[in-house]
């Protein structure tokens, strides 16, 4: 069903901007505004009963747009691309030809670059079938726009399905061949936001990470997790090995197992106060754990402060810096060719 549909002006765009709530025969709700394709709100029933809010985000558009949010982004809830992820200085070279991008991320591009698809204004519309509803945005980014080569049409479905799930489907095609990555940044927490994501039990179906340097840019190594702080083969708390981690908390590519371009399941997390459940299903090889790391209370909704590791973040990927590395899934896209990705996040009670 779609509950409501809202369409309001925003004078910090000079544009209409569109909201949509999506809800299913679980009384799951899901709130999407063709802003940034940004994932507002999901709420879901905890084991009481309890509805309450389970993702990171604001309730109202223009909270998005405020310069503090755009000069510190936490992308919540976003649409991430051209290229989700950093590519090292901000270059790549395809088909012999060097290409620079917009860098803001030290000396990276992160997120494709200052102005990403996380703040366009997307096309949108709804639909309605018996066992699903949903949203398709879409959006077209002009060759050349943060520097990536390439007009690119980008068509991105949001489903909200009987089954407790949102399915996310994207797809891209180009007149030049560029590099594409799309991905959602929502950030997850289980507790009826009563407090972090540290007590959260974890298990990614992961064998295999990406290390990384001092400026997050995969080494090119593929390493196993075993036995270190990354290995979550077996469930345990977020918490339990997060001080061991190099750097600020879990912010780290896993190479999924069983890739073979279908959809796997990368993650799973249980809060055992609510007895809620959250699986992560992608078709990409790689998916980036991110807990928040950078959330430090300056943004909140209802009086909840998004402080450090009140979320954690699963976004499906290539791998970082892919672009730059040989031996990486390709993130190559030609024209004739339409890059496919699907995301899942399937909502439950935990048995
Ligand atoms: C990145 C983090 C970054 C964050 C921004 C994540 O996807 O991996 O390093 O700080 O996005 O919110």
């Amino acid at each position: 069903m779609i509950i409501n549909e809202k369409t309001q002006f925003v004078s910090e765009l000079n544009q209409e901007v569109k909201t949509v709530v999506l809800q299913n025969r679980k009384h799951t709700q899901v709130t999407i505004t063709n802003y940034g394709g940004i994932i507002m709100s999901i709420k879901t029933p905890d084991r009481r009963g309890n509805f309450a809010e389970i993702a990171l985000g604001f309730d109202d558009v223009e909270d998005y747009l405020t310069s503090d949010y755009k000069n510190n982004c936490p992308y919540l809830g976003a649409t991430v691309g051209r290229y989700a992820n950093r590519i090292a200085q901000g270059k790549f070279t395809l088909d012999g030809e060097e290409y620079t991008l917009n860098c803001n991320n030290g000396p990276n591009s992160l997120h494709g670059g200052p102005g990403g698809f996380h703040q366009k204004v997307w096309e949108m519309t709804t639909f309605k079938e018996p066992k699903r509803t949903g949203v398709v945005l879409s959006l077209t980014s002009d060759d050349m726009e943060e520097g990536f080569p390439g007009k690119l049409n980008v068509k991105l479905t949001y489903t909200l399905t009987f089954d407790n799930e949102l399915v996310i489907d994207y797809e891209a095609t180009t007149d030049k061949t560029t590099v594409v990555n799309l991905t959602n940044h929502s950030y997850f927490n289980l507790s009826n936001m009563q407090s972090d994501v540290l007590k959260h039990k974890m298990v990614l179906y992961a064998d295999k990470f990406t290390p990384k340097d001092e400026n997050d840019i995969p080494t090119g190594e593929i390493v196993a997790v075993n036995d270190s702080p990354l290995d979550f083969l077996m469930p345990r708390q977020i918490g339990d090995r997060i001080g061991d981690v190099d750097g600020k908390g879990y912010d780290h590519n896993f190479v999924i197992n069983g890739f073979e371009g279908d959809l796997n399941l990368g993650a799973r997390i249980i809060d055992e106060s609510t007895g809620r459940s959250l699986e992560f299903y992608t078709t990409e090889p790689g998916f980036q754990v991110y807990t928040g790391n950078y959330l430090d209370g300056q943004f909140e909704r209802g009086g909840v402060a998004f402080n450090e590791n009140y979320g954690v973040c699963f976004e499906a990927q290539k791998f970082p810096d892919s672009p730059n590395k040989e031996h990486f899934p390709s993130a190559a896209l030609k024209p004739g060719e339409t890059y496919r990705q699907t995301t899942v996040y399937k909502f439950g009670l935990a048995d």
